[in-house]
């Protein structure tokens, strides 16, 4: 009886939700799927260390739903593979290779020779002592250590012939600094000179002529940078070494680097005719929102689409904030419980904003019940109450939440005519008051934006100057100098809902330097709005500000005019000076709404 009762409810959930996605919540889309025609999305998987957790078991169906290429993220690198000469330690790769081989992923082996993470018996002679830091290093100190560079890559590339499909043979021997190529501190370098690049390359082709060979780096798209690895690059391919493709490492934030830098770096590699794989793609967000590193995720995956027959594989360093390397910058697409983050839903659909793939994927009117339980949440469109209310008894809602960049209009007759209530994300709204008002509701995307740009300002001082602090110019401001109270209007020209309002202060302007805060900023101003430009509403208020800028998210509201009010335009009372460099109010007209 309950089996049918479940069958009939996801029978009416699939004709109320009549897009691919159901509005269930297990139901994400599957990264790899999305982008099957462009590359490989890989992951790095831990097995086990002390300082990881085992992400390849506690992540196996995040890891299974969104990806088809791995990488371990330690345990195939050589002070784990060879942790003393000639015993070799295979067991957590294996368990890699046979997760990535019973689900058809690819492999990606990482990594063969570098500098770090490798054990000191490299580079030691047979006295103990270490080679790098000899005054002379002899020609059989040489052969030695380049004996046991290809012992090691045969060993290890042998072991895992035709299951790994790409190797990073050489990582990070790029110098940092502008005046070298190589990197200096790297023993092999020490010990090998640049030769021990090649000399990789060949064994590692010797061994599996099948593989791809990849040289990895960081910092691999800054323009130096990148123009001292090409270098080095050109030589290789010229002297006719097996290389096959770039590792670009990203390990990145919402700072940088540039787009301009990603895709000149990109174009400039393809150009060498190789392949291009991001190797261990992560973004910090370190002082910037989740909605930001949204956007910066957005968009490089929109110059990786644009480059998709040269990117040939787009790999992760890791799934979760809490078991990424970076932990303290949460620099993935996941949270601590495997959720997905603005960033995930950034790279769903990269034409569309975040906010706008996840409600079109998972709804963006969420009917919660009074222990905040989510009851259903509704796709965008058109629902006759009824329909809700045979999938749930609406008795149950307490409170409704509509997802960003969505209004909920509901309206009073099943035919959505007549009357509306109108509702924005930023609303708080009791639902079961609403419900028993209304007979449906119509949940629409809208965009709001700046609906100051090309109006006209008005001000009571420095009123021929107003106009700079709405122009879209942070150069230019209204910076009045007399005595506060100062006021700016600007007509709308026709009704709007706004809900969120932005002020650029003294301290983001080029004088004042980096953004500081401080006591030049206006310290007392509010946000008014008023039908008739007479009659004037206390909308939000900011008191003992210091902050360069405020932007401030606030209910929706309508509004045919709106001002800015300064009562203090600095914290020190002898300076009455006042600098506004843009005020910006974000809205829609009412008229788009319907
Ligand atoms: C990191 C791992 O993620 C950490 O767990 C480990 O402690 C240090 O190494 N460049 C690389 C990767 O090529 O191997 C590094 O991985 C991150 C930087």
């Amino acid at each position: 009886m309950k089996k049918i009762r479940a069958l009939a409810i996801l029978i009416m959930f699939l004709m109320i939700f009549p897009s691919s996605c159901l509005a269930v919540k297990d139901e994400l889309p599957s990264l790899k799927d999305i982008y099957e025609e462009y590359f490989p999305i890989g992951t790095a998987v831990s097995v086990a260390s002390w300082a990881n957790p085992k992400t390849l078991y506690t992540h196996d169906s995040l890891i299974e739903k969104h990806f088809n290429s791995l990488t371990v993220e330690n345990a195939m690198k050589p002070d784990y593979l060879q942790p003393r000469e000639g015993h070799f330690n295979f067991r957590q790769g294996n368990e890699v290779v046979d997760f990535a081989e019973s689900k058809n992923m690819l492999v990606r082996g990482h990594t063969l020779v570098w500098h770090a993470q490798t054990a000191d018996w490299f580079f030691k002679d047979n006295e103990g002592r270490r080679i790098d830091e000899k005054e002379e290093i002899t020609e059989s100190d040489r052969q030695l250590v380049i004996g046991r560079m290809e012992a090691h890559i045969e060993r290890v590339v042998s072991e895992y012939k035709g299951r790994i499909y790409a190797w990073d043979v050489v990582n990070e021997a790029i110098s940092d600094s502008p005046n070298v190529i190589y990197r200096q501190d790297s023993p092999w370098y020490k010990i090998l000179g640049e030769d021990f690049i090649k000399l990789a390359f060949i064994k590692a082709h010797e061994v599996d002529p099948d593989a791809k060979l990849f040289y990895n780096d960081y910092g691999a798209v800054n323009p130096n940078k990148r123009d001292r690895i090409i270098k080095m690059l050109e030589g290789l391919i010229a002297e006719g070494v097996p290389v096959h493709g770039i590792g670009i490492q990203g390990h990145w934030s919402v700072e940088g680097p540039s787009f301009e830098d990603i895709e000149r770096a990109i174009q400039m590699y393809a150009d060498l005719g190789l392949e291009i794989h991001i190797t261990e793609l992560d973004v910090g967000m370190k002082g910037y929102t989740e909605e930001e590193q949204a956007q910066y995720y957005r968009e490089i995956f929109k110059i990786f689409k644009k480059y998709s027959d040269v990117i040939t594989n787009v790999t992760f360093w890791g799934m979760t904030d809490n078991t990424s390397w970076r932990a303290d910058v949460d620099p993935l697409l996941f949270d601590k419980n495997q959720e997905p983050k603005p960033a995930f839903w950034a790279i769903v659909n990269t034409d569309n904003p975040w906010y706008v793939n996840k409600a079109e994927c998972i709804g963006a009117l969420a009917f919660r019940n009074s222990a905040g339980k989510e009851l259903v949440t509704l796709l965008p469109g058109k629902y006759t109450l009824n329909d809700i209310n045979s999938v749930f008894s609406l008795e149950e809602v307490a409170r409704l939440e509509l997802q960003k960049g969505y209004v909920a209009i509901f309206h009073e007759s099943e035919d959505f005519t007549g009357d509306t209530y109108t509702y924005i994300s930023t609303d708080e709204f009791d639902g079961l008051d609403m419900l028993n008002k209304v007979k449906g509701v119509n949940i629409k995307h809208v965009e709001f934006n700046n609906i100051l740009l090309g109006k006209t300002a008005e001000a009571n001082v420095a009123a021929d100057r107003a106009e700079r602090a709405i122009d879209g110019n942070s150069n230019s401001s209204w910076s009045p100098n007399a005595q506060a109270p100062y006021w700016l209007t600007v007509d709308l020209e026709e009704t709007h809902l706004i809900n969120r309002w932005v002020v650029k202060l003294h301290g983001t302007g080029p004088l004042a330097g980096a953004n500081p805060d401080g006591p030049f900023n206006a310290a007392d101003y509010k946000l008014q709005v008023s039908t008739d430009g007479v009659n004037w509403y206390d909308i939000d208020t900011v008191t003992g500000n210091t902050a360069s800028f405020t932007d401030r998210n606030i209910k929706s509201t309508e509004a045919r005019y709106v001002r800015l009010y300064v009562t203090r335009p600095t914290s020190l009372d002898f300076n009455q000076k006042l600098v506004v460099y843009e005020f910006e109010v974000y809205g829609i007209p009412l008229t788009n709404i319907f």
